[in-house]
C-alpha cells in the first residue's frame, strides 16, 4: 500500500508453475499476466526506505557521479533477512568501456553475479544449475527501466523482483534513443516462462531522472558532484571518491 500512495507501479506477471520443464504446447496457457495483482505480501513487507537504498546502490555502482551513460544495477537478496537483504553483485553500463553492444548495466549486473555465485573461491560456490536456480531469490535494482533486452533478460534469469526508477518514457522525453516497448509489456508476454517476477517502477525516480537529463539540456543542472566544462558535466573530484574508472569518450550520441 505504501508503494501505490507515492504512485509506484506494482505489477505481478506469472509464468506456468516451475515444474513444467520446456515448451509444452498440449498444457493451456496459463496467462495471468493480464491482470496486474497490486497487493502482494512479500513486497508490500519490503519498506520503501529499503527499496530506495538498494536504488542508490544501484546509482553508485556506476563509480562515477556523472558518467555519460548512467545505468547502474545492483542485485539484492531480500530473502536473506529481514533487514535490508544482501547485496551479491552490481553493474554499471560497460558498452563504451569494452566494445560490447549489449553490456548495458543489467547484462553486466547478471553476467558479474553469476561469476560471483560460481566462483568456486567465492562466497557461493555454486554449481551453474543451482547459480540458475538462485535467481529466483534475487531482486534487479536498475536506475532506469530496463530496454526490451535487459527486460527479457530480466524475464528468461526468473528474478523475483525488478525494480526500476526512471521510466522509458521519461528517457525518450529526454532524447534517449530507445526502443520504445516497456518492461510491462515485455513481462506480459513472458508468461510461457517457468516464473514469475513481480515489476515495481518509479522508484526513486526524482534522484535517477536528474542522471539522463542534463545530456541533451545544457541549461539542466549536473548531477551532484559535477559541473558544467565547455557545456559538459565533468566530476569534480577526478580520481578521489566515487571515481573508479577511466574517463568515458564524449564522442557518443545520446544513445547507450
Ligand atoms: C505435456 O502435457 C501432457 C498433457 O497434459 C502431459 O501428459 C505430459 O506429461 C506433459 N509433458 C511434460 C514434459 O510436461
Ligand atoms: C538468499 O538468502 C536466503 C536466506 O538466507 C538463502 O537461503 C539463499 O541461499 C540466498 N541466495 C543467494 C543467491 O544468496
Ligand atoms: C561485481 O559486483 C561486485 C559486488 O557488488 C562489485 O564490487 C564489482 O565491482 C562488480 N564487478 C563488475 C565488473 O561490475
Ligand atoms: C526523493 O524521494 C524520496 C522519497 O521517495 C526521498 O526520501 C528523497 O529524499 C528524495 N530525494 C531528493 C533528492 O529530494
Ligand atoms: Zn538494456
Amino acid at each position: 500500500m505504501q508503494l501505490l500512495s507515492i504512485g509506484q507501479i506494482v505489477l505481478i506477471y506469472s509464468g506456468l508453475p516451475r515444474l513444467c520443464l520446456g515448451h509444452n504446447h498440449s498444457q493451456p496457457r496459463v496467462d495471468q499476466a493480464q491482470t496486474p495483482i497490486s497487493k502482494l505480501a512479500f513486497t508490500s513487507e519490503i519498506p520503501l526506505s529499503t527499496r530506495v537504498y538498494w536504488m542508490r546502490q544501484a546509482i553508485l555502482a556506476l563509480g562515477h557521479p556523472c558518467p555519460y551513460a548512467p545505468f547502474g544495477t545492483a542485485i539484492v537478496n531480500h530473502t536473506a533477512n529481514s533487514g535490508l537483504g544482501e547485496l551479491v553483485c552490481t553493474g554499471a553500463n560497460s558498452k563504451s568501456l569494452t566494445g560490447n553492444p549489449i553490456l548495458h548495466g543489467e547484462i553486466a549486473a547478471i553476467n558479474n553475479c553469476t561469476q560471483i555465485l560460481t566462483d568456486p573461491s567465492g562466497p557461493y560456490k555454486l554449481s551453474p544449475q543451482q547459480a540458475l536456480a538462485a535467481f529466483a531469490d534475487l531482486s534487479l535494482y536498475t536506475n532506469a527501466e530496463s530496454c526490451p533486452m535487459c527486460a527479457s533478460a530480466v524475464r528468461f534469469a526468473g528474478f523475483r523482483e525488478y525494480v526500476y526508477g526512471t521510466s522509458i518514457d521519461t528517457l525518450v522525453g529526454y532524447g534517449w534513443e530507445q526502443i520504445q516497448i516497456s518492461s510491462a509489456e515485455v513481462f506480459r508476454r513472458s508468461t510461457s516462462l517457468p516464473s514469475s517476477s513481480t515489476l515495481i517502477g518509479d522508484v526513486l525516480a526524482n534522484e535517477t531522472d536528474p542522471l539522463f537529463a542534463w545530456q541533451s539540456d545544457l541549461a539542466y543542472p549536473c548531477p551532484r558532484g559535477c559541473s558544467r566544462v565547455e557545456g559538459w558535466c565533468e566530476a569534480d573530484v577526478v580520481g578521489v571518491g566515487l571515481y573508479q574508472g577511466p574517463v568515458l569518450a564524449h564522442g557518443e550520441g545520446p544513445g547507450y
